[in-house]
């Protein structure tokens, strides 16, 4: 049995109230119902409204994750919130989050490892909880992507959507708890999934805007193979390294990137469909909120019980990957 050393005490989750659904597309660009169901699995993805932004969701859901674990945020030490679109690059989204909240003791930034990023906040809550230097954390995945998003281009506008995951993290009180985690990037993909502007590198100008340098480019099919690969690999690391195999997992919540990246590590990983999660096609691609989301749509409606093996594992842009094995 590993050492178990933080756990889950409260989730939440928000999101715009707007939705692009698969006939607003087929009126931006050349594409279909049809294709986007059957290519990626998504039939709506949610879409902030102008005047909406990162941490307005980031704050819902983390109020939601804190009623639910019955904490006072004031006594919240660590915000890790995972976004890769943040409200604005000073200050962090972190620390608006943190004002927001109250939660004036906390340590609060940003962490950028694109749909990995919950996944990596987490594992970083756990170590700091496990070395004793956090007692009550809070690690949000938040995005705006549809603020980066091409819409008249139909390999991307499609995929991606808005929204704010959140769980507050506490030490373990027995056996329940992250048994294991394990994050990896791999920098040499990097232009896989990638903005070129909005950086230091290009700097803002006319013609930066002008040739959409902030854009996401994607080379999805590329992005595929590496998604299902390096997926299906730290499942079966943070499995192995708990002593566990996939038949002892009782909810398997991937990344929510494509439908059919999704099953494909399901296949290969050898677990019964039945226990796999999907919320894809409401949601589209929400990076670092895929997860959170997923878990507390989960959480909420009992879809993980006391004692249940949840396995979490994402993949994303930088390339980044992870995945952490709960015992719920
Ligand atoms: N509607 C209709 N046709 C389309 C569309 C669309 N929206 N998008 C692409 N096509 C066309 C292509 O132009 C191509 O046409 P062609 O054969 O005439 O050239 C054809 O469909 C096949 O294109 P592929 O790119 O090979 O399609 P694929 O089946 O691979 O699906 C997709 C594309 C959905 C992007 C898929 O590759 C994918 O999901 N990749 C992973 C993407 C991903 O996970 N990205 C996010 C990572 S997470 C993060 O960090 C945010």
């Amino acid at each position: 049995m590993a050492n178990v050393n933080a756990r889950i005490i409260g989730t939440g989750r928000a999101y715009p109230e707007g939705v692009l659904t698969n006939a607003d597309l087929e009126k931006l660009v050349d594409t279909t119902d049809e294709w986007i169901v059957q290519r990626v699995g998504i039939k709506q993805r949610h879409k902030a409204a102008e005047g909406e932004y990162t941490s307005l969701f980031a704050v819902r859901a983390a109020r939601q994750a804190i009623e639910r674990a019955g904490v006072d945020p004031a006594e919240i030490d660590l915000i890790i919130c995972a976004t890769v679109t943040p409200d604005q690059l000073l200050p962090s989204t972190g620390c608006i989050i943190q004002t927001e909240l109250g939660a004036h003791k906390a340590a609060a930034f940003d962490l950028a490892a694109a749909c990995s990023g919950f996944l990596y906040g987490l594992t970083l809550a756990n170590s700091m909880i496990s070395t004793g230097q956090s007692r009550l954390a809070l690690v949000i995945g938040a995005e705006l992507l549809t603020r980066y998003v091409d819409y008249t281009d139909r390999s991307t506008c499609v995929i991606f959507g808005d929204g704010a995951g959140a769980a507050v993290v506490a030490p373990s009180d027995g056996e329940r708890g992250i048994l294991s985690t394990r994050i990896r990037s791999d920098g040499r993909y990097a232009e896989q999934l990638f903005a070129p502007g909005g950086g230091t590198r290009i700097g803002h100008s006319a013609e930066s805007l002008a040739r959409g340098d902030y854009f996401y480019k994607m080379r999805g099919n590329e992005l595929f193979k590496v998604a299902v690969r390096s997926m299906t690999e730290v499942s079966r690391a943070v499995l192995e390294e708990a002593g566990y195999t996939a038949d002892d997992v009782k909810l398997f919540i991937p990344h929510q990137a494509n439908q059919r990246i999704t099953s494909s590590v399901a296949e290969k990983l050898k677990v019964d469909p039945a226990i796999v999660y999907s919320n894809i096609s409401e949601h589209g691609n929400t990076s670092s909120a895929s997860i959170p989301i997923a878990l507390d749509e989960c959480v909420e409606v009992g879809r993980v019980n006391e004692g249940d093996l949840v396995l979490l594992a994402s993949f994303g842009g930088g390339v980044t990957w992870g995945g952490v094995l709960i015992k719920w």
